[in-house]
């Protein structure tokens, strides 16, 4: 029997963690690996965090080997291998994820000082929460003792609408799709480059054109997450939960052979941008630790968008100073 791996989730009664959960126990994440799960809810939903244990039990799953419900994120937390940080509000229509800040700043400064106290050193922190990159660079400067590379925030939804896009625009698999890159803020201000993608070995840019690359693909992507919760009424959840598993997937597991994924972390300086900021990369990883992939070329066009995603990112700092120790 193998030993299972500990998983703990935030807002674990919420959208995202409902699309997550019963993915998580089916093997979609590790394959044929047995996981406990550790969920976490504010003390008014754990009535219905109670009810979600009931139906994850009920799955009879040979893959879990245990729940439990918590309302204290140091509890939930202990001895975690995983953690998904999805409980915080979502934005209606209209908003900013940036206005979310307010609300949902506090709640990663409390969980990252719970996750320095009980989860273990090599815990793997994945936030989803928004705004996401500075909730994650909360979370990460409240855990101290915890390696900050450890720490990283969710753009793999945007990265896999960039090539949801350019695969329903070519006409092609997917799977086709090679070398996209999200970068920078999880926000409006994201730059989805395509100067390095290919779809077949194929320059993706000769096929679809770089007007519509410069007028079209970058706003429907920066805007999508809005576009959602406007035309379903709340913010998309089951993608969320997907994303959030690739991510975390390519993380343990690695990246496949010769191809990355967008993940925003801590910034080391790469491409010029304010070491430090979580910031999201071309990343590979091996062995379970990430790599920005490195001296790809930027052209003028590239530069000027990293640097206003930069500018988003060091407003956000700004606004949370007060939580960053
Ligand atoms: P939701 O409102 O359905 O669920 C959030 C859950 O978090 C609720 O059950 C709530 O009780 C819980 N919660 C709130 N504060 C908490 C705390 N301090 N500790 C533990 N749990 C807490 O929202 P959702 O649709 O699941 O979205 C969750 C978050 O994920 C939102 O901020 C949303 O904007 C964000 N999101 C991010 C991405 C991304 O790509 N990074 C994508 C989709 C959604
Ligand atoms: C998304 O991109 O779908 C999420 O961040 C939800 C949102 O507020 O757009």
């Amino acid at each position: 029997m193998k030993t299972p791996v500990h998983i703990a989730v935030s807002g674990a009664a919420g959208q995202i963690g409902y699309s997550l959960l019963f993915r998580l126990i089916g093997g979609g994440l590790l394959g044929d690996q047995p996981i406990t799960l550790s969920l976490l809810e504010v003390p008014q939903s754990i009535g219905v965090l109670d009810g979600v244990a009931m139906e994850l039990h009920d799955c009879a799953s040979p893959l879990l080997s245990g729940v439990t419900c918590h309302s204290d994120p140091e509890a939930a937390f202990a001895d975690a291998d995983l953690v998904f940080l999805v409980g915080a509000r979502p934005r209606g229509p209209g908003m900013e994820r940036r206005d979310l800040l307010e609300m949902n700043a506090d709640i990663f400064s409390v969980q990252g000082k719970a996750l320095n106290r009980s989860a273990k050193r090599s815990v793997k922190v994945l936030a989803v929460g928004n705004p996401v990159n500075t909730n994650a660079l909360i979370a990460r400067c409240n855990a101290p003792d915890i390696p900050p590379e450890n720490f990283a925030a969710m753009t793999r939804l945007d990265h896999n609408r960039v090539v949801g896009l350019v695969a329903a625009r070519c006409g092609c698999n997917p799977g086709d799709v090679k070398h996209a890159i999200v970068w920078g803020n999880h926000s409006t201000t994201q730059y989805p480059d395509l100067q390095h993608a290919t779809v077949d070995g194929i320059p993706v840019l000769d096929g679809v054109g770089r007007d519509w690359y410069e007028q079209e693909f970058i706003t429907a992507v920066q805007q999508r997450g809005a576009e959602v919760i406007r035309t379903m009424g709340r913010s998309s959840a089951g993608s969320a939960a997907n994303a959030a598993l690739g991510h975390m997937r390519d993380w343990v597991l690695g990246t496949p052979e010769g191809e990355w994924t967008s993940m925003a972390v801590c910034s080391d300086g790469s491409y010029g941008i304010e070491p430090g900021l979580m910031f999201s990369y071309p990343v590979q990883v091996r062995d379970g630790a990430w790599r920005i992939v490195q001296n790809l070329e930027l052209d003028a066009f590239s530069r000027e968008h990293l640097k206003a995603t930069e500018a988003e990112l060091l407003i956000e700092r700004d606004m949370v100073r007060h939580l960053i120790p």
